[in-house]
């Protein structure tokens, strides 16, 4: 139901940003208020018995829902963000990108040592943005309570590469 709703919402953008690749621009879900309000609700029901003390959310897609739903639950939200973007003190963590490197920040007091911390994102392709952030969380000492996507890109295998971290992984739309 929310998937189909998902999938009739996504917008595929062929050859965006480099030829070959099909962009999944989610813009028109964020146009649908009910739609919106109907994916965090299905965050909620499926992360009902999960600890949750903070969500961690991934720049730039991962605030659009990371927010909401961390309000919805009554939980902090953390912006994980790209390298230089945070004012306060940070923790990095370089990964590997097919071409080059990435960086990621988080601030050194976003959460508590022991705390669980939920990691989020709009979309999961390869995988390798949110096992950065994974393991950024847990050299600060979080545990990784679970991971929320909105679409997963099924193909690319991203699944395999975040099942061994946490078995909760909720992806609404294949
Ligand atoms: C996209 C998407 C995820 C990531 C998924 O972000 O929003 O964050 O790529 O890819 P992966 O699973 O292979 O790591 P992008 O870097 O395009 O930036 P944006 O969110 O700022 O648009
Ligand atoms: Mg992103």
């Amino acid at each position: 139901m929310i998937e189909q709703a998902i999938k009739g919402a996504i917008r595929d953008i062929p050859d965006f940003p480099k030829p070959g690749i099909i962009f999944k621009d989610i813009t028109p879900i964020l146009k649908d208020p009910e739609l919106c309000e109907g994916i965090v609700d299905a965050f909620v029901e499926g992360l009902k018995d999960t600890r949750i003390d903070a969500i961690a959310g991934v720049e730039s897609r991962g605030f659009l829902f990371g927010l909401t739903l961390a309000t919805k639950l009554g939980v902090p939200f953390v912006p994980v963000r790209k390298a230089g973007k945070l004012p306060h003190t940070v923790k990095q963590k370089v990964y590997e990108l097919e071409y080059g490197t990435a960086t990621i920040e988080l601030h050194t007091d976003a959460f508590k040592p022991g705390d669980h911390i939920l990691i989020h994102d709009d979309l999961l392709a390869t995988g390798g943005t949110v096992s950065a952030a994974s393991e950024l969380i847990q050299e600060m000492g979080g545990k990784v309570a679970g991971f929320t996507f909105v679409v997963g890109l099924g193909f690319l295998n991203g699944l395999e590469k975040i099942e061994p971290i946490s078995d909760k992984v909720i992806v609404l739309a294949n």
